[in-house]
């Protein structure tokens, strides 16, 4: 498949504006680009190379003579689009949790299992934006010294719930400052201005959250490991871009911090800033619109033996969402 005739679904929020940014930093060789999204968007001008490209409303033709379609329009038309656009010939990659763990739809890290990719039939699913930068600090664990049990907790950015969210903390911390009652939450479930809260996406049954549950079951599915045990908790933090996670993990063979900084320094799509005596490590100011996850603080763990704790950050935007599929299409 070359220069392709490319669509996005989603043009317009946030995942769509980070699509548009890393097509263009890849010079990704496509022949055309459609930009969609809902009716409310019709019309819309997004710059892309230089030219203005209108953005229309998706409806069922909208895929005739389209190679790849990049969906970031959330679950429910990723279920009403998806299928239709792969029966027109284009290969889906989307971003939504719809395909993520059906049978037989590749969910891919290209870095991590690259290998899966082949056994596509039209749709391949990005995984969850914290199980991406998750798997790439865990893959080459995995691969070195087997791995029993992950415990990990999340700082999540704002915009991983969407252009909505990033305004709804602008506006509310301008109230804060102003000594003024914040607007009610409406894009997110609570007041994010000076403030962290434990809840991304909805409460199960259990206790969890369908986040952390995203996390348990993508990791397993990636990693090829369905027994692996992974307890997450995901916190929403008032951070604009990048998604940080505290991560400690079981090993079946021990690795010692120096081992475990040098197999990340040389894993794919990592890298390492770990000098916490001289105050480096890695932040989400820092790592926001880069590729790689950083990992730092890499120590031996108190709870798990032989086990490690370590820290990591990445642009859930950029690795996390586009250029995660942008690469799979890359790989196509
Ligand atoms: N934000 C992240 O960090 C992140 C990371 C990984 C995956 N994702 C996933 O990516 C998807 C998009 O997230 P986002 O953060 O970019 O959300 P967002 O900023 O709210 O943008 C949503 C996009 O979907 C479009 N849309 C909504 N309903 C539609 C419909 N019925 N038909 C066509 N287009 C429709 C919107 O168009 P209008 O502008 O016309 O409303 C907009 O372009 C979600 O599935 C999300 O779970 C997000």
């Amino acid at each position: 498949m070359s220069d392709p005739h490319v669509a996005i679904v989603g043009a317009t929020g946030a995942v769509g504006h980070e699509f548009l940014r890393v097509l263009e930093e890849r010079a990704f060789p496509l022949r055309s680009l459609k930009l969609l999204a809902s009716e409310r968007s019709a019309g819309r001008r997004l710059p892309f190379r230089g030219e203005d490209h209108v953005v229309e409303a998706l409806a069922d033709d909208s895929f005739r003579g389209i190679d790849v379609a990049f969906f970031s329009a959330g679950g429910g038309t990723a279920k009403a689009y998806a299928r239709l656009a792969s029966d027109c010939g284009a290969v889906v990659i989307d971003n939504s949790s719809a395909f993520r763990l059906v049978d037989g739809v590749p969910l891919v890290v290209p870095e991590v299992n690259a290998e899966a990719i082949a056994g596509h039939d039209g749709i391949l699913a990005n995984p969850n934006c914290s199980t991406i930068l998750l798997v790439l600090a865990l893959a080459p664990l995995q691969r070195r010294c087997g791995l029993t049990r992950v415990v990990v907790s999340t700082y999540q950015a704002a915009s991983g719930a969407g252009q909505r969210a990033v305004a709804e903390l602008r506006s509310a911390t301008r109230a804060v400052l102003a000594d003024e009652p914040p607007p009610t939450a409406a894009a997110l479930p609570q007041t994010l201005a000076f403030n962290v809260f434990p809840h991304v996406d909805v409460f199960m049954a259990d206790g969890y959250t369908r986040e952390e549950d995203k996390m348990l079951y993508e990791v397993r599915k990636i990693l090829a490991m369905p027994e692996l045990r992974v307890d997450a908790t995901c916190v929403r933090v008032p951070v604009e871009r990048c998604h940080s996670e505290s991560v400690a993990v079981e090993l079946e063979r021990a690795l010692s911090p120096t081992e475990a900084r040098a197999l990340f320094a040389g894993a794919p799509g990592v890298v390492l800033q770990d000098d916490p005596h001289g105050n480096d490590y890695p932040m989400p100011r820092a790592y926001s619109g880069k590729d790689p996850v950083a990992v730092g603080r890499v120590r031996q763990g108190r709870v798990f033996e032989p086990g490690l704790t370590f820290w990591l950050v990445g642009d859930q935007l950029k690795k996390g969402a586009a250029l995660n599929a942008v690469q799979i299409a890359e790989a196509l």
